[in-house]
């Protein structure tokens, strides 16, 4: 999981899909974290995002960096908890701007059922679970 989370960090941003009424929509998103030993994504609940990943919580990202590229799938699970709130806005300062822990919008969520498979035009794609 550490790999996946540090191939995530120096690509800078990932591409993370949800599905919205049996359709696709994909952004970027840049914010990645490993806390208690599960992999955590950070959004705000006003955001159609969350909204999605409320209705179905089945996500997959994407993201490219260096030759390789890595394709992430898996169940998103909320995490209300303000301790695993506080450690995503204390690893990424630049939020703190725009979120605080304790208000009603921060959003952080892990992966449950992660599939990670990292892909290169060289070497067979290699499958991380976690
Ligand atoms: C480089 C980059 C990184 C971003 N990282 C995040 C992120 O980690 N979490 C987040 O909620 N929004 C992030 N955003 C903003 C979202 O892409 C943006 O709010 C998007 O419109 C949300 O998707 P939605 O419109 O379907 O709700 C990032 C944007 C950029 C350009």
């Amino acid at each position: 999981m550490e790999e996946v989370r540090e191939f995530l960090k120096e690509a800078r941003v990932y591409y993370l899909a949800t599905v919205d009424n049996n359709k696709p929509k994909v952004r970027p998103f840049g914010t990645v974290e490993i806390f208690e030993g599960k992999l955590y994504i950070q959004t705000g609940k006003v955001k159609d995002v969350s909204k999605q990943i409320a209705k179905n919580p089945y996500v997959e990202l994407c993201a490219f960096d260096n030759g390789k590229w890595i394709r992430v799938s898996g169940k998103l699970v909320r995490d209300e908890r303000i301790e695993a709130k506080e450690y995503m806005l204390d690893q990424n300062p630049e939020l703190k701007g725009m979120y605080k822990a304790d208000d009603d919008n921060t959003e952080v969520l892990y992966f449950e059922e992660g599939v990670a498979t990292i892909y290169s035009f060289t070497e067979p794609p290699r499958v991380i679970k976690f």
